[in-house]
């Protein structure tokens, strides 16, 4: 996949489950110059220009499952699917505490692998079964020590569920939370050359552990840099 090396990355991808329990974790969105994803939260932008936007999906079809929040859900009601590249949409991973996914989300229109609805408990047994009948599969996640749903737990389940290879797509919130937990293995960033001063994909500290990229990688694709590398083992 042009020079960006999802390929032999990926191809570590079981082993990495069968070793750690979980999948690999790969995090790419698309961001402006000053690092906003968005204008406001909850309002939708197009940032990616179009042979971007093609590599974001041929990297959703080199993974097996795809992970947004249930902000990016509500705000741009994405397919989370694979359209403008070959090959099989990943299964989508909605981290939805209280299952306010709408019925009519467009995720659940192609007929396709069940989307997982990641929730606490307790979940309402009635919204449990509306969800089921739209087509999402629901499962309990435990909270960790801040009251949001455990990552580690989510992807320990993935892992059993033989889900080796994540895609992580956003939004900030979601980011933020898998840096903070030092859960993402390698990035893949789509900087496009405008400023917003909007949504900042990373909204609180990494601090006293910031995460370096090594491996570091950068092209070209019409008006957008992409950019990619490995989360450095852990520094200091
Ligand atoms: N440029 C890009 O590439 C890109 C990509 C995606 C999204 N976006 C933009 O990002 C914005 C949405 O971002 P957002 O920050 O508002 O929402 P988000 O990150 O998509 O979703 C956050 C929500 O997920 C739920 N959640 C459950 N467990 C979580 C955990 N451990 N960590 C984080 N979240 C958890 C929480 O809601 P509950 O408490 O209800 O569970 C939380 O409020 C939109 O404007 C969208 O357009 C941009």
């Amino acid at each position: 996949m042009e020079m960006v090396p999802i390929a032999s990355w990926l191809a570590e991808a079981e082993a990495h489950r069968r070793k750690y329990g979980r999948p690999l974790v790969t995090l790419s969105y698309a961001q402006s110059l000053d690092g906003s994803i968005s204008t406001r939260r909850g309002e939708p932008l197009a940032i990616s220009g179009p042979a971007s936007l093609a590599l974001t999906h041929r990297l959703r079809a080199a993974h097996q499952a795809l992970l947004v929040g249930i902000g990016t859900v509500l705000a741009d009601n994405p397919r989370l699917n694979v359209r403008l590249a070959e090959g099989e949409s990943p299964r989508p991973v909605i981290l939805d505490s209280h299952l306010r996914c709408p019925l009519e989300a467009r995720l659940f229109q192609s007929g396709r692998q069940a989307p997982i609805l990641a929730a606490a408990p307790p979940v309402s047994p009635a919204q449990r079964s509306r969800l089921q009948a739209a087509g999402a599969e629901i499962w309990e996640i435990p909270r960790d020590s801040s009251g949001r749903l455990s990552l580690a737990a989510l992807l320990t389940a993935l892992g059993q569920a033989g889900i080796s290879s994540l895609m992580v797509e956003g939004g900030a919130r979601v980011i933020t939370s898998f840096l903070q937990a030092h859960l993402v293995d390698q990035v893949i960033l789509t900087v496009a050359p405008l400023f917003i001063g909007g949504l900042n994909a990373v909204e609180e500290t990494l601090l006293p552990t910031p995460l370096r990229l090594e491996d570091v990688g950068i092209t070209r694709m019409d008006e957008d840099i992409i950019l990619w590398g490995k989360i450095c083992a852990e520094e200091g």
